[in-house]
């Protein structure tokens, strides 16, 4: 019996400038680049194990044997690390968040980027980073972006080769603070692979797409020269941007619930009286707080004082994925 064993740390990423709908479902080719910032201190640990003696790919996930859609979606991502990396053996995958799941925190990207990080490595393969950026969008587009370190780019490319993700910056570069003000916890009603797929069904999807290569570019200088005020306009404006795609798709997604609504009012007015904070949200109704960190203990004060918001969990810029030990996993 051979079995060859490795395991991977990543971290979710909030984007700045989103991803939402595909050209490719199947390839998860995006319709638009996207920009955002690894999340430190929220991660998932997988471990992989290859095993030839292994009549099935198995998945525990937090400590549960998972079956059903959840097992199909990591077996069908493993089918693409088999045929790259030659292989034939089933894998046992066992794999841990420290967030709660499918609430507004990606929990897909960091789990599908741990993923196809240990996948690799256990079989001994040598990839890039290029290239492992674009395993890991098979699994769940931004999950690409958890690969390379910081801020990161996605560039939605036009193949599979060629929409991949690389590092803008390094975490140190930019002192932000996503200070996430956790309202609700549940599991959001429509995730975001069927959430893609509904994207065209908007009128205002065309006009998103349309704008998206210049405000990452906006996006992309205000980092770069640490602008908070041309940040923060326009990683407020994507994001309502992509949440009046999501009000108008047919059927609609509302993923705002009302204390998200009041506190992007607050973010917004706080603003005005000088915290440098802007407010950007997933497809959940969880508001992430972007600031300088010099702002952040104010900002996460102050969000604690709201009776609505349950948790607030602060994530300073987080490095790519990387190999762990993998005794710490199982
Ligand atoms: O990678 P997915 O399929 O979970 O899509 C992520 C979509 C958003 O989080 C809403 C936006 C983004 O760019 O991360």
């Amino acid at each position: 019996m051979t079995e060859r064993t490795a395991a991977a740390r990543a971290h979710a990423n909030i984007a700045f400038i989103k991803y939402w709908g595909n050209r490719d479902h199947e390839l998860r080719l995006p319709m638009n680049p996207s920009l955002s910032m690894n999340l430190d201190g929220l991660y998932a640990e997988t471990m992989v194990t290859w095993g030839d003696k292994l009549n099935a790919d198995t998945l525990t996930l937090n400590g549960d044997t998972i079956y059903g859609e959840g097992l199909r979606r990591v077996s069908k991502h493993l089918d693409a690390l088999r045929k790259r990396l030659g292989l034939r053996d089933f894998a046992r995958v066992v794999s841990a968040n420290n967030f709660p799941t499918g609430a507004g925190i990606a929990s897909s990207a960091a789990a599908f980027a741990a993923l196809s990080a240990a996948g690799v490595a256990a079989a001994g393969a040598n990839v890039s980073e290029r290239e492992l950026t674009t395993f890991a969008r098979l699994g769940s587009g931004s999950a690409s972006r958890s690969v390379p370190t910081g801020f990161v780019e996605w560039h939605e490319g036009n193949s599979h080769e060629t929409s991949y993700a690389e590092s803008i910056a390094a975490p140190d570069y930019w002192g932000l603070v996503d200070v996430i003000a956790v309202i609700s916890a549940a599991h959001k009603p429509v995730g975001s692979t069927a959430g893609h797929r509904s994207a065209e069904t908007s009128d205002l999807q065309t006009a998103r797409v349309a704008g998206a290569a210049e405000r990452l570019a906006i996006c992309k200088a205000a980092i770069l020269s640490r602008n908070f005020v041309a940040f923060a306009e326009i990683v407020e404006h994507d994001s309502n941007l992509m949440h009046a795609v999501m009000m108008t798709s047919r059927p609609p997604l509302f993923y705002w619930l009302p204390p998200t609504l009041a506190i992007m009012a607050l973010v917004r007015q706080w603003r005005a009286d000088g915290l440098r904070v802007c407010y950007t949200l997933d497809a959940g109704a969880n508001v992430h707080c972007i600031c300088v960190r010099e702002d952040a203990d104010e900002v996460s004060r102050r969000l604690r004082t709201l009776s609505e918001v349950i948790d607030v969990r602060i994530a300073a810029p987080g490095t790519g994925a990387s190999i762990i030990n993998s005794s710490s996993v199982a």
